[in-house]
């Protein structure tokens, strides 16, 4: 299965000719330069609506015309952008409406860039016209492969019509006032509303304490960028349906629920920007691991690759450093996308701006304007690379591991006050679940409530402090039917409404799933500790682990005690569980009361893994600093990637001869790999 209509690895740029325009000698060696580069592919337009529309009405797409026929023509596929993320200021200054209004209720100023009202029916339907002339002109062109949809979806209006269409949509869940009251309980403070006029969205100078409204805000927001979203995407879809549409995401970014997005979109796509280079030592292993875990977020949102919209060849110029990618990195990064699931690289950007904000971000082309730099030569060579790649073009990562991480959740939990306001480290929690399994080569998808789980043996759910949906029947499902579900602390405390739930929690049947029951939470300052101690190992295991952040002390009720805390306080009891094991029908349930140490969770879930039969993709232990992860092709072929994310040499030993299939070298028994090193590896013919 191809993410776009052409059936290669993608390799491209972010490309802004608009801004070369009146430089034809610029955009001729343009050309020359990114064939030099390997590439096939540009994202065009993405920010060019002043040169699209100068004035109102006035559609000039000739000069985007004559671009995507030149690219075409040598070889280079458009994904074409819609320019809704920046508008002109023609349209902010004659229609203030389309100007976004930040919390504190203040309209801004024109200028800037993804600050538009996502309900204004005027932006809504300049945006509409511009992408029909664009859909019209280019919709059907053989050079287009992909529409980008706006740029890095993301904030939210308060504006009067967004806070009406707020209400209207809160009428449509609620019917009345009084359920609405009801859901958001806001006989406390006498917060009780008389009438919708009354509801504002949550704001510093105004609600804050009604959790309900907060949560149900941060919906809407979802809601409207959405319908935002499929406004845009209308007049393309109309001419036609088949080409693909994908929009950018960002790295973890909650400002909408991305799972509710990804449901409108054909090919995820998402921008990379890990901050390379920020340890002393020079070991990249926790910045590589962010970035792998969220592309094995966007894989599993739509359960297929997905593409590395954006990522720089070199430097950013927006972290707080601006490290370049040090020399052979670059190819290790990429190899590490593809490794998680992404049928692309591209990057932000082809050529550096000579102005503005972005005049010293990283690209292909720099200043000089010379493709004899390193950089160029290292994006050059994963070009190369690429080539080689057709038949990873869709390939699977087949995974019977899984964390659920619900954004709703992690929503709730965040605006909750209390127990612990300095960062209750819900989404820390995930990726110390997520890090044991990218250490190991295990594939894990990371998924939300509404997702199916049959497929997986295991199932991790860190801090799910909302259940929605029918959320807790499918948890208990899956384990009655032999699943292994890991289960920890926070979870299961308040309902779809963020009204905590009656009786006793994990809530809707997950403490008697357990065999546990809440008693209460500790939640530790900062640099405090408290110990794991086994009294009986599931597995070979140490004595004991740290624990930080949050305490929550339970009772087994039918759960086996596997561990308890170690304190220093001689009046807290001695027993009291911190994990506990229950075995329910064929499946099993751990439960982890308090916020474990990594190596707690790696010493668990590996084994957890081993006995359920869960594949690594490859059978060696990696040392510190190597992971390795596999893709499984169309024709069955299976790909093995390897990494070293550190800057010393390292081997792996190798479970049966492999064979490097870029230089077809076969590795007996030992696999060298070089600091910073990469290899995709597939098995040696017998
Ligand atoms: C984002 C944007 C790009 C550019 C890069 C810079 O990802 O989508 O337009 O600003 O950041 O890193
Ligand atoms: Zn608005």
């Amino acid at each position: 299965m191809f993410l776009t209509p052409y059936p290669h690895m993608l390799h491209g740029a972010d490309y802004n000719p608009e801004q070369w325009l009146r430089h034809p000698d610029i955009l001729r060696q343009d050309i020359e330069q990114m064939k030099q580069a390997n590439m096939n592919c540009m994202s065009v337009g993405i920010f060019a609506w002043s040169a699209l529309e100068p004035t109102e009405g006035e559609y000039c797409l000739d000069w985007l015309g004559g671009i995507i026929d030149r690219l075409f023509e040598n070889g280079i596929y458009t994904v074409l952008a819609t320019p809704s993320g920046a508008k002109p200021l023609w349209m902010s200054q004659k229609y203030p409406e389309i100007r976004r209004v930040n919390a504190q209720r203040v309209r801004e100023l024109s200028g800037g860039r993804h600050n538009h009202c996502y309900t204004s029916p005027v932006y809504r339907e300049k945006v509409r016209a511009i992408n029909e002339q664009l859909a019209n002109r280019f919709g059907k062109h053989p050079g287009v492969i992909l529409w980008h949809i706006s740029n890095e979806l993301q904030g939210e209006c308060h504006c009067p019509l967004c806070q009406e269409a707020f209400r209207e949509w809160l009428k449509k869940r609620y019917g009345t006032l009084d359920a609405l009251n009801e859901a958001w309980w806001t006989a406390f403070w006498s917060h009780t509303y008389t009438d919708w006029t009354q509801i504002e969205p949550p704001s510093p100078r105004g609600e804050t304490g009604v959790h309900g409204l907060t949560l149900d805000w941060k919906r809407f927001v979802t809601h409207q960028t959405c319908s935002f979203f499929e406004n845009e995407i209308a007049p393309i879809r109309a001419v036609n349906p088949e080409l693909p549409v994908t929009a950018n995401l960002m790295g973890f970014y909650d400002g909408i629920d991305y799972r509710k997005l990804a449901k409108l979109l054909d090919v995820v796509s998402w921008d990379s920007y890990p901050a390379w280079h920020s340890q002393k030592d020079g070991d990249e292993t926790y910045n590589a691991f962010w970035s792998d875990a969220f592309s094995d977020y966007c894989r599993s949102l739509l359960g297929k690759p997905f593409l590395i919209m954006e990522n720089t060849p070199s430097q950013t110029n927006w972290q707080d450093v601006c490290r370049p990618k040090t020399w052979g990195f670059h190819r290790l990064s990429a190899i590490s996308n593809l490794a998680h699931g992404a049928d692309s690289i591209q990057y932000f950007q082809w050529r550096q701006s000579r102005g503005c904000a972005e005049k010293f971000h990283g690209a292909v082309m720099t200043h000089a304007n010379r493709t004899d730099t390193r950089v160029f030569q290292e994006v050059a060579g994963v070009g190369a690379m690429l080539k080689k790649l057709d038949a990873l073009c869709g390939a699977c990562t087949p995974a019977k591991a899984a964390i659920l991480y619900d954004t709703e959740s992690h929503w709730a939990v965040n605006a909750a006050q209390g127990p612990r306001n300095c960062g209750i480290g819900d989404t820390d929690l995930m990726l110390r679940f997520y890090l044991p399994f990218w250490k190991a080569g295990i594939s894990a998808d990371i998924i939300d409530s509404d997702m199916d789980f049959s497929a997986y043996d295991l199932l991790c759910v860190p801090m799910l402090y909302l259940l929605r949906g029918d959320v807790s029947r499918r948890l208990q499902e899956f384990v009655r039917r032999g699943g292994t579900l890991v289960m920890t602390m926070h979870t299961g405390l308040v309902d779809e409404h963020d009204l905590c739930f009656m009786g006793d929690t994990p809530g809707e049947g997950l403490a008697a799933l357990a065999g546990i029951r809440y008693l209460e939470s500790d939640p530790l300052y900062d640099g405090m500790e408290e110990r794991m101690v086994l009294v009986r190992e599931p597995f070979p295991m140490a004595d004991e682990y740290r624990a930080e952040r949050l305490c929550e002390r339970i009772a087994a009720e039918g759960a086996e005690v596997l561990a308890v805390y170690g304190h220093d306080n001689p009046c807290m009891p001695d027993d009291l569980p911190c994990l506990t094991r229950n075995k329910v029908g064929r499946g099993t349930v751990y439960y982890i009361a308090a916020f474990p140490e990594e190596k707690f969770l790696s010493d668990l879930l590996i084994p957890i893994c081993e006995s359920l039969g869960i594949r690594r993709a490859l059978d060696a232990e990696l040392p510190h600093g190597v992971t390795a992860a596999a893709r499984i092709a169309g024709d069955g072929t299976r790909f093995v990637f390897v990494m070293n994310w550190t800057r010393e040499k390292k081997t792996v030993t190798l479970p049966k001869p492999m064979k490097d299939y870029e230089t077809g070298r076969v590795y007996q028994n030992v696999l060298p790999l070089a600091p910073y090193g990469g290899k995709i590896l597939t098995a040696a013919a017998r």
